[in-house]
């Protein structure tokens, strides 16, 4: 058994991760940290004109109670569900490719690479579609490891054919490109908050960062996209404590919450991958998500 059949049983099997627990008790999302984040997303979809967003991989459904909130309808996707045959208005896909089970390889002394097992041991020699996407997106010398893509990019490419002309589709996930590929992967666990070693038995979350530009679409980081949708982690001016503190102190928390969701080295080096159907919806993604 390789370590995706594995990671795949792990998180999806009759007993797995996701069919037990509550992801929130084992990490933290954007989705998590903040209404804000929720917000960005209903603003993006008021200036695109679409009133729907499919939130594909939606855990327990906060995402969808933020933008329903804003007046926006909203259809949670999770594991059960089937994807509807064509999506239409704003798709959301965060932090669900990094779930997607793929290939964990590892080349020997040889630059020959090897499909990880169960255990994290050495087995087959990698071939065909996975070694051809490898030379394209990941190539690694004698010691690196790496993940193969192609689960996630075969899940990204199956919504992007779902979309009707004016949608628009945005996978939001941490991740890495060709010139910035860890040497040794991202494979790693979640569990109670922390991380731990991504052990396949059902206990934990199993978790790699996604190579966002084999994935296709434009990327930018989550840090650029929310500045322009005017999330803004500007403190309040403190002469507003004396004269109304209660709204100096909301906003002193909501400038907080900002920062978390900007942060370079965390959420905001999150990358925003979106494709658009039709000419007059790529110009607006375009103008809505530059800053
Ligand atoms: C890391 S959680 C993210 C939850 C939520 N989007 C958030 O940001 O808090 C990933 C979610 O993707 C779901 N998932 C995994 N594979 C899926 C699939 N094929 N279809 C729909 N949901 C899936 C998991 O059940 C899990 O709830």
């Amino acid at each position: 058994m390789t370590f995706r059949d594995a990671w795949q049983q792990a998180l999806y099997g009759a007993d797995g991760f996701y069919r037990r627990q509550r992801p929130s008790e084992h990490f933290r999302t954007s989705v998590h940290a903040s209404p804000l984040f929720g917000q960005a997303i209903a603003r993006l979809a008021h200036l695109l004109e679409l009133s729907t967003v499919a939130d594909i991989g939606a855990g327990r459904g906060e995402l969808g109670k933020v933008l329903r909130a804003e007046g926006l309808s909203v259809v949670d996707i999770e594991l059960d569900d089937e994807l509807p045959d064509r999506l239409t208005g704003l798709v959301i896909a965060n932090e669900w490719l990094d779930n997607i089970p793929c290939e964990v390889v590892e080349w020997d002394d040889d630059g020959v690479p090897h499909y990880l097992s169960a255990d994290l041991t050495s087995g087959h020699v990698v071939e065909g579609n996975d070694l051809d996407w490898l030379r394209q997106w990941w190539p690694g010398e004698p010691g690196d490891r790496a993940e193969v893509g192609i689960t996630r990019d075969t899940a990204w490419q199956d919504v992007v054919r779902r979309l009707t002309d004016g949608s628009v589709a945005i996978a939001i996930d941490y991740g890495h490109v060709r010139d910035s590929r860890p040497p040794y992967g991202a494979l790693t666990g979640f569990r109670n908050g922390r991380e731990c070693d991504p052990t396949p038995d059902g206990t934990c979350d199993i978790t790699a960062h996604v190579a966002l530009d084999s994935l296709g679409g434009t990327i930018l980081s989550q840090r650029d996209a929310l500045k322009a949708l005017g999330v803004s982690a500007t403190r309040p001016p403190l002469d507003l404590a004396q004269t109304e503190p209660m709204r100096y102190l909301s906003e002193l928390s909501s400038a907080g919450e900002a920062a978390e969701l900007l942060e370079s080295t965390g959420l905001g080096g999150f990358g925003w991958v979106w494709t658009a159907r039709g000419a007059d919806t790529v110009r607006r993604a375009s103008r809505a998500l530059s800053a």
